[in-house]
Parts: structure tokens; sequence; C-alpha cells
């Protein structure tokens, strides 16, 4: 049932006040076929929303959200490397980690506990302790509005990379063209843990897991995020509120001989990936508030709504923080949300 002038404000973790004009709960595939007989919906905006863990509202949506709501989660095949487990969009991403490792499936163990939906994962490109989705992702299928047929995307046809994929840009999945309605993982059967990150493998050292199964990682991973994120359930939050900013090595080179302490990742590319957590903490930013907004305590990364933020409070927080960065290290910060 499509509903009228929907409250979304309990609908993302930032706790943003925000109506959408038309807002659709789907729940199947064939659901999302009806919708494209609906001349009453035809010519509409849309919007796919999973659990609006990483969406910044900036204000009343005109046009039709739809939310993904697809459950289901199997075991679908093998091959001589991998199970293939698939997922609907719409189970939950941390109970769906946590069901794969009770059917001792490891392989997605360093992305335990991230908010989210399975069908937002590979939009952005989830990515947590030295492990990104689009590692384990074999394909997915997504319902094509235009055409009204469904579509398989390999990996490749995803086109990932840090952060982003072929679904966050411009006539994908974000204005609601192609609903992505399951995601099929390749878990490999012959498992190696990846601990090099330095909060994890201190994490794991402290409890001296030194050989430590896929559920010992999986808790060390829960026990540093509790440590430094905030609870989006008590402290309203999108999680990093900026991407990594990548930057050439010239640049970086430049930048370490003023901050020798700066923490800096090259790339496969000879670029080098700087922590915009630490770039925001040198500029002050850490722990301070600009009206009901601010920059965690813990994680200067992470942008948290202190009680009754408007878009128009974020968005001067944003400004802000990006001219501070920008001025004290000549480096842009580019948002990490999806914006709507
Ligand atoms: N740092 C600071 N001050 C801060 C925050 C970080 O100096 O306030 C430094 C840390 O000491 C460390 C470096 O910056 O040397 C990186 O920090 P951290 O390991 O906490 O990770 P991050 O780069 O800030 C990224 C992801 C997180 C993910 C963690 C762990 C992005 C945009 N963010 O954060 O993802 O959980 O790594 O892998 O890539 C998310 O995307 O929402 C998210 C939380």
């Amino acid at each position: 049932m499509v509903l009228e002038n929907f409250a979304l404000t309990r609908l993302n973790t930032l706790a943003l006040p925000a109506h959408a004009a038309r807002y659709l709960e789907i729940r199947s595939t064939e659901q999302i076929e009806a919708l494209t007989t609906d001349h009453s919906l035809r010519g509409m905006r849309r919007f796919v929303l999973g659990s609006g863990s990483n969406l910044v509202l900036t204000g009343d949506f005109d046009g039709l959200v739809l939310r993904a709501l697809i459950p289901g989660r199997r075991l679908v095949g093998e091959d001589a490397g991998h199970w293939h487990i698939s997922a609907g969009a719409g189970e939950n991403w941390s109970d769906f980690v946590q069901w794969t490792l009770a059917h001792s499936w490891a392989g997605l163990e360093n992305l335990s506990m991230i908010p989210g939906s399975v069908g937002a994962a590979p939009v952005q490109n989830i990515g947590a302790y030295g492990v990104e989705v689009a590692d384990r992702i074999l394909w997915l299928a997504a319902f094509d509005t235009i055409t009204g047929k469904s579509m398989r995307f390999s990996r490749k046809d995803c086109c990932f990379s840090y952060r982003t994929s072929v679904f966050k840009q411009e006539g994908w999945h974000l204005d609601g063209r192609h609903i992505i309605t399951e995601v099929t993982f390749g878990l490999p059967k012959r498992w190696l843990p990846q601990i090099a990150y330095a909060d994890l493998s201190a994490e794991l050292a402290a409890r001296k897991k030194f050989a430590p199964s896929a559920q010992e990682i999986a808790r060390s991973v829960i026990a540093v995020r509790r440590r430094k994120l905030p609870d989006p359930a008590v402290l309203p939050n999108a999680g990093s509120f900026f991407q990594n900013p990548i930057v050439y090595a010239k640049k970086a080179a430049e930048l370490s001989a003023i901050y020798p302490e700066m923490p800096a990742h090259p790339q496969a590319d000879g670029r080098v990936k700087l922590a915009a957590g630490w770039l925001i903490e040198c500029a002050g930013w850490k722990g301070k508030r600009l009206g009901p907004v601010g920059f965690y305590e813990k994680q200067a990364l992470v942008l948290v709504n202190y009680g009754g933020a408007r878009a128009a409070d974020v968005a001067a927080l944003t400004r802000v923080a990006q001219s501070d960065v920008r001025k004290k290290f000549g480096v842009d910060l580019v948002p990490e949300p999806v914006f709507l």
C-alpha cells in the first residue's frame, strides 16, 4: 500500500526530520513488477531506502521512497573454492553476518556489526578492518523498473571501488531505476584470517588470540566498534561522515614532511590514502559541537546529532570542517553518505 506524506525521521539513523510524498515497503520482486505498471506512480522521482544508516536527508522528498524489505537467506550452491550464500536485500546486515558465522561459513567476520541492510551493502561497498564487501560478492540481482526485467550483475559489472559502485552513480539504484533484490556471496572454503588492521590486531593481541577463529575475529571487531563508534540508537549518526581522501604521492610526501605522525596508506595506483578522522581531529574538531551537531569525541570522522538537528545544521558543520581541513592541509573532504 502506497502511503502519503510519510515521516522518514525514524528511518534514518542520523534522525533528521523529513517527509516523503509517497512511501512503499517492498517485500517481493513481484511487488516491484506491479509497481512498474501503476500509472499513478509513473514519472515520479524515486529513491530506494534500505536501513537509512548511510543517509543524509536534506529536506522533504517530493517523490516515492521505496523501502527494500525483501527477506530470505540460504545456501544456494558451491564451487571448488566457495560456498554460495544468497540473502534478500531487506535482511539486516549484522544479523546476516552472525548467521553465516553460526553456520561456519567464514569470510564476513571483519564486517560484523556494520549498521544497514544486505541490499545497501554493495551500493557503497561497505568496508571495515581490511575487508570490503566487494571481496565477497559473486553477483547480485536487481530489478530494472524501465525494462521490467530482473538483471544479474557480476562483481565486475558492479564496478566496485573504495566506498562506491555503479549503483551509487546517477541513474542507477539511488534514483530507483534498478532495485537490488538479492545479493549472492562467495565465502571461501579455505578461509584465511584478515587481521593486519592495526585496531583489530591490537584487540586480538590483548585477548591473547594469536590464531583466532572467525567467531573470535567477529567478537574483537564488535568490541573495537563498540569502543570507538557511537550506537545510532543512543547517539544518532550515519557512520563515517567523509571518505578517507586519496591524494597524489607528492601531496602526501609534502604533508608527511610537516606531520611525520600523519597516517598514510599507499594505494595500488601509487596514490596515498589519508585518514579523514586524523585531519578533522588536527583541525580541532574532535568532540567539538556546532549547534546540535558535532564530531564524535572518540572518532572525529563520525558526525553526530545531539538532538533536534536539522539538515541546515549538518550542512553548516560540513562546510566549516571541510573549510578548516582545506586551509590547514590543502585536502578536500568529500562526504561519504548518500544525500537525498
Ligand atoms: N584517527 C585519528 N583521530 C580520529 C579518528 C581516527 O587520529 O578521531 C586516526 C586513527 O588513529 C588511525 C586512522 O585515523 O590511525 C584511521 O582511523 P580508524 O582505524 O578508526 O578508521 P577510519 O579510517 O577513520 C575507516 C572506515 C570505517 C571503518 C574503519 C575500520 C571510511 C570512511 N571509514 O574509518 O567505516 O569502520 O575504517 O576499518 O573508510 C563507515 O564507513 O561508516 C565506517 C565506520
